[in-house]
């Protein structure tokens, strides 16, 4: 019986010939440039469990939002504790921080994940079942020129992977008071259309009517079309911190739209929030997104410090690089095959290998055991760059020949010289 992998995951290959953006040379050379640019900007990398007590991400995420309420894989463990599999990055980064109390070493944090995040969603194209993501978290600072940073740092993180057709939508979702006022006057456009909305939002109405802004229902969208918005409603002093954002984005040249009917699917945001989606994806083009969060750490028990942060999907990273046509490098194929022929060759090999290995190329020496034609098939499927045969006779002379596997063409090289031959080689293959 074949066993199937489960519906809506997916394994990520050397090379996948069917789906590009599934091959790990590709989330290698990806996850390199995530890193290089959270360090340029001052981050440092936190990991966290992959799995969480359910109410974290309840109190955080929020109970009414699509992603706890439906998505969440929540199971028992043999103690008889209520786990989940993390949906999200931000709610374990912030108890790790209050956990470990690292508040105490200093007033600015600066924190970068990369791993895998799991929701239960309906499967379609760019919704994961576990998916992975790479997010920011900056703890500390409240100032609207933060925001701006971020919004700047993740518009160029695209631009730096050679992503095309951006769109960065921002909006704010104020302060509590500001969010207290517009709920009421959502409230009281609502109430006519009530029975209009579906069975989910009438829920959402008492609870929680913002969500309704996320429905993906369109009785619920087709209500809210028309809806007052939450800018509407801001505090003086969040209207002020969003100006202040927008003219930090203008000097810094981040073309931007104001959204404001984004309300982003976490209900732990404030003030600012924004996302970026891709022209080049279809319906789920957003490819990553973010905000301030200024409650959070003190609802989790820690101190009142504001925070914000942005995460990215790295599977619709990957596809809107390929779509993008951006510069990405090859598939690194090995740069020799050795084939020795005989025992006493093979134990020069072995040497040999070491020694180039040791230097840095990438080698394969031949252990099929199979005769010089069959070998050589092997050294062809490697992709190797070159083979080198090695029989008695380069054992005698200390000489080898190094063949080019593409052009046939072959170089006569003593044993001393061979490491710096492939050191030289390696630096003329590499990037498409
Ligand atoms: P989010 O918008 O829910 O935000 O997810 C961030 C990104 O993860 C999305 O923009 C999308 O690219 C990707 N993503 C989400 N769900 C899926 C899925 N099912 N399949 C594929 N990709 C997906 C957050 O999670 C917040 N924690 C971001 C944040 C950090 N806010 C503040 N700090």
């Amino acid at each position: 019986m074949n066993i199937a992998i489960p519906t809506g995951v997916f394994d990520i290959l050397p090379e996948d010939p069917k789906d590009a953006w599934k091959s790990s040379y590709l989330w290698n050379y990806v996850e390199g440039v995530l890193r290089e640019h959270a360090a340029s900007y001052g981050f440092e990398e936190i990991r966290t469990p992959i799995f969480e007590r359910s109410e974290l991400f309840q109190r955080s995420v929020g109970d009414s939002t699509d992603i706890v309420s439906k998505e969440m894989y929540t199971f028992q463990d043999k103690g008889g504790r209520l786990l989940s599999l993390r949906p999200e990055g931000t709610a374990s980064v912030i108890r790790s921080f209050v956990e470990k109390k690292l508040f105490a070493h200093g007033s600015q944090h600066r924190f970068y994940y990369i791993g895998p995040m799991f929701r239960y969603e309906r499967p379609q194209a760019g919704r994961f079942r576990q998916h992975n993501q790479f997010g920011v978290e900056v703890i500390g600072l409240g100032r609207p020129e933060v925001d701006a940073e971020l919004i700047e740092m993740c518009h160029s993180l695209y631009e730096k992977l050679g992503i095309s057709h951006l769109t960065v939508y921002i909006n704010s979702l104020g302060d509590k008071e500001s969010r207290l006022r517009f709920r009421e006057a959502l409230r009281d456009y609502l109430r006519p259309h009530l029975a209009t909305l579906s069975p989910e939002s009438q829920n959402r109405f008492e609870i929680n009517p913002l969500r309704i802004f996320d429905s993906k229902d369109e009785r619920d969208r087709e209500v809210v079309r028309d809806a007052p918005t939450i800018l509407q409603y801001l505090t003086p002093e969040c209207e002020e911190h969003f100006l202040t954002v927008r003219k930090v984005l203008d000097h810094l040249k981040i073309p931007y739209q104001v959204n404001p009917r984004l309300v982003r699917g976490l209900d732990y945001y404030t003030k600012t929030v924004f996302e970026i989606t891709s022209g080049e994806l279809g319906a789920q083009n957003t490819v990553g997104g973010g905000g301030r969060y200024d409650g959070l750490i003190k609802e989790l028990g820690g101190p009142d410090l504001p925070s914000i942060g942005f995460a990215t999907g790295i599977e619709r990273l990957i596809q809107t690089l390929l779509l993008s046509h951006s510069k990405i490098p090859q598939r690194q194929k090995p740069d020799v095959y050795i084939i020795p022929l005989g025992e006493q060759a093979l134990y020069r090999a072995f040497s040999l290998v070491k020694e180039l290995r040791k230097s840095g190329a990438v080698v394969l020496q031949d252990m099929s055991g199979k005769k010089l034609k069959q070998a050589m098939q092997s050294a062809s499927e490697s992709g190797a760059r070159y083979s080198i045969v090695l029989g008695e006779n380069e054992l005698n002379t200390g000489i080898c020949e190094v063949k080019d596997m593409a052009t046939g063409i072959v170089m006569k090289i003593s044993f001393d010289e061979i490491s710096l031959f492939f050191a030289a080689a390696r630096g003329k293959n590499t990037v498409k």
